[in-house]
């Protein structure tokens, strides 16, 4: 069968891994990397509208038929697992709590095994609302942790920024998340210039307080072209820098690996019993691209290697054509073997991909 591969790597004729004879392979790609990670978007739509991220009037949703059934996005995930190596998969969206079968789904990955016999790991990135009521179900279907996203405590910005006034909503999840002992819970930050400077400190101390992991995202230039420039954009050192006005920072002890994430132990500078550790995410300033250990599918059904690629490799009409198993694990193989070696966001041709942030998955 021939293999659809991205068509920006430039690759074409470059010979991909075939799979063993088992059927299996690992998702390898020429510049050295196996994707281990799965992130899977389980739905294009939001409750809420980020100004960073969409319109207020939203953005167009993708019909219900080219968005993947859930049978047919736990036949894929299965195969990731069970012949591609992947041992944790996130499921992210839009808002994945918006997907009514996310507990389901979350059942039938955990009910996986690796090839080393291990428990798939499972977590969730969500803008947290309505997670409360959610938890009991997703503990249940054995959820492993949660990132919740959360740019300011003030509910006036709040409401401004995501254009919803839900904050107590979100604080409310957090607490009911910790309280559920999906331990660690992250929280998101996305710090945009002259918009959440200053919610910097309280939302460390806010987080620090409550056994929370905070992490702090430099933005990215996926959502709406006005919302970021690269001159203009709150760096991870000038992150850190209001961080030590009011913490000590030491780079935590476990190694970083492909976790991207540079993780520092806080210790309050005034409040010495506040403690607890902060990650920064310098994506933009400071690219892991080259311990990336992702892959991603789509709510319609396509493999994205990266967040920024500018091509992708669809699998749902190979599904909704008969494809066997192994035959789909040839394609994913195929396409993470183009993978790009970063995401070129400093190059001077950077565009950024046609498919806004919601669609791809965070
Ligand atoms: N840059 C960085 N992070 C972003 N997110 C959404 N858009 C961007 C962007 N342009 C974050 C959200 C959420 C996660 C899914 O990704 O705040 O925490
Ligand atoms: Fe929704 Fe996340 Fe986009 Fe905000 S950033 S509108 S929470 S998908």
């Amino acid at each position: 069968m021939p293999v659809p591969r991205e068509r920006d790597t430039g690759r074409a004729g470059t010979p991909t891994r075939p799979l063993g004879a088992d059927g299996t392979a690992e998702l390898v790609d020429t510049h050295g990397r196996t994707a281990r990670d799965l992130r899977v978007s389980l739905t294009d739509r939001c409750n809420l509208r980020c100004t960073y991220c969409m319109p207020a009037e939203g953005l167009e949703w993708l019909p219900t038929e080219l968005s993947l059934t859930d049978e047919e996005v736990i036949r894929l995930i299965t195969i990731a697992v069970t012949r591609l190596g992947i041992r944790q998969v996130r499921f992210t969206g839009g808002e994945p709590l918006l997907r009514k079968s996310l507990e389901d789904i979350i059942a039938a990955t955990t009910a996986l095994r690796t090839d080393e016999g291990e428990k798939v790991a499972t977590a969730l990135t969500t803008n947290g609302l309505g997670l409360p009521r959610r938890l009991p179900g997703l503990t249940k279907a054995g959820l492993d942790r949660v990132n919740i996203s959360l740019d300011t405590l003030d509910r006036a910005r709040y409401a401004e920024l995501t254009r919803r006034d839900r904050l107590p909503d979100v604080l409310e999840a957090i607490d009911a998340a910790v309280a559920a002992g999906l331990h660690p819970v992250k929280v998101n930050s996305v710090i945009m210039p002259g918009v959440n400077e200053a919610d910097i400190v309280p939302l460390a101390t806010y987080c620090l307080e409550r056994g929370a992991q905070l992490r702090f995202i430099e933005q990215m230039p996926l959502g709406p072209r006005e919302k970021w420039q690269r001159g203009a954009m709150v760096t991870a050192e000038e992150i850190l820098a209001q961080l030590r006005t009011a913490f000590e920072l030491t780079p935590a002890e476990e190694p970083r690996g492909s976790a991207p994430a540079a993780v520092w132990d806080a210790r309050g500078v005034d409040k010495r019993e506040l403690a607890g550790s902060i990650g920064v995410i310098a994506s933009v300033t400071r690219p892991f691209c080259g311990d990336c250990d992702r892959t991603r599918l789509t709510t319609d059904g396509a493999i994205r290697t990266c967040l920024f690629s500018r091509s992708e490799t669809s699998l749902r009409e190979l599904i909704r054509g008969g494809a066997s198993d192994e035959e789909l694990a040839q394609v994913w193989a195929g396409a993470m073997w183009g993978k790009l070696p970063g995401h070129g966001i400093d190059d001077p041709g950077f565009l950024q991909p046609d498919r806004p942030m919601s669609a791809i998955g965070g």
